[in-house]
């Protein structure tokens, strides 16, 4: 394995980074626990992390991170906790910008629309402040359910079937691909994943077909760049064959 010798101050990373890892932010809830403060207090802590991993993913030359902020099954919350995290993603709206400076484009994955008005308006001028950028692009999984994209991506076909400009012969594995919110995009080459679970939580399900994972016990509001490097060196040692020998 080649490593190069500059990059980080505590560790080496490795020559060959993915060009697009997806965080699993999990764990905010346990955190807060653990201290015996409110869940809310963690996903506070845990927009901290953000803001630290998606500026070292920056540094570091990632192309691509996406993040699970909010999933289509996180509406089943009490609506106390639904309410923290819109105050908290109003803030983010607001700031984040500031914070990525120039380079960073914006993207969100999911159905807009169940938010509230004036976040969806947020979300839609960031991504237009932020289309021309191009040195990492950021995917917000922001009510984002894998099977609801399948099927989002299923009606906008169908749609083109029925107006005559599809035929249903013509549908292949591509024609899925650039109708889902990703499209466009390249496929999650490592899904990183705290908090101890070891699953995707219906988490970019058809990105992932050949994703490699890494999981560990450390809480989200206690992940950090050291972590980060840590699963990008373990990364780098996988043998990937999709499918080949
Ligand atoms: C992830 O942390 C944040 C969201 C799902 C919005 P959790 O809130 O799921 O934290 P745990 O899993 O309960 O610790
Ligand atoms: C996945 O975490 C969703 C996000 C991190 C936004 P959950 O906490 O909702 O997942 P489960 O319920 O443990 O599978
Ligand atoms: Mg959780």
């Amino acid at each position: 394995m080649a490593f190069t010798k500059k990059k980080t101050e505590t560790q080496e990373l490795p020559e060959v980074l993915p060009k697009h890892v997806g965080f699993i932010m999990d764990g905010n809830g346990r955190w807060a626990k653990k201290r015996g403060l409110p869940r809310s207090f963690g996903h506070i802590e845990g927009g901290k992390t953000f803001k630290k991993i998606m500026q070292y993913c920056k540094d570091i030359g990632i192309p691509y991170a996406s993040f699970y902020v909010f999933s289509t099954e996180n509406w089943k919350r009490p609506q106390s906790e639904i309410d923290g995290i819109m105050k908290i993603m109003r803030e983010y709206l607001d700031e984040v910008q500031f914070h990525l400076g120039d380079g960073v484009r914006a993207v969100f994955l999911g159905d807009k629309n169940a938010y509230p008005e004036d976040i969806k308006q947020r979300m839609i001028k960031l991504e237009n402040d932020t289309a021309h950028h191009s040195q990492l692009t950021v995917l917000l999984a922001c009510n984002y359910g894998g099977r609801d994209e399948i099927a989002y991506s299923a009606r906008q076909i169908a749609e083109k079937v029925k107006a005559g400009e599809l035929n249903p012969e013509e549908i292949t594995e591509q024609t899925i691909a650039d109708h889902l919110y990703t499209a466009g995009m390249p496929d999650v080459d490592l899904v990183i994943r705290p908090s101890g679970e070891l699953r995707l939580s219906n988490y970019l399900i058809w990105q992932c077909a050949y994703a490699e994972y890494y999981f560990t016990n450390v809480l989200w509001p206690d992940f950090s760049p050291e972590e980060l490097n840590k699963a990008l060196i373990d990364y780098a040692g996988r043998g990937r064959r999709f499918g080949g020998v």
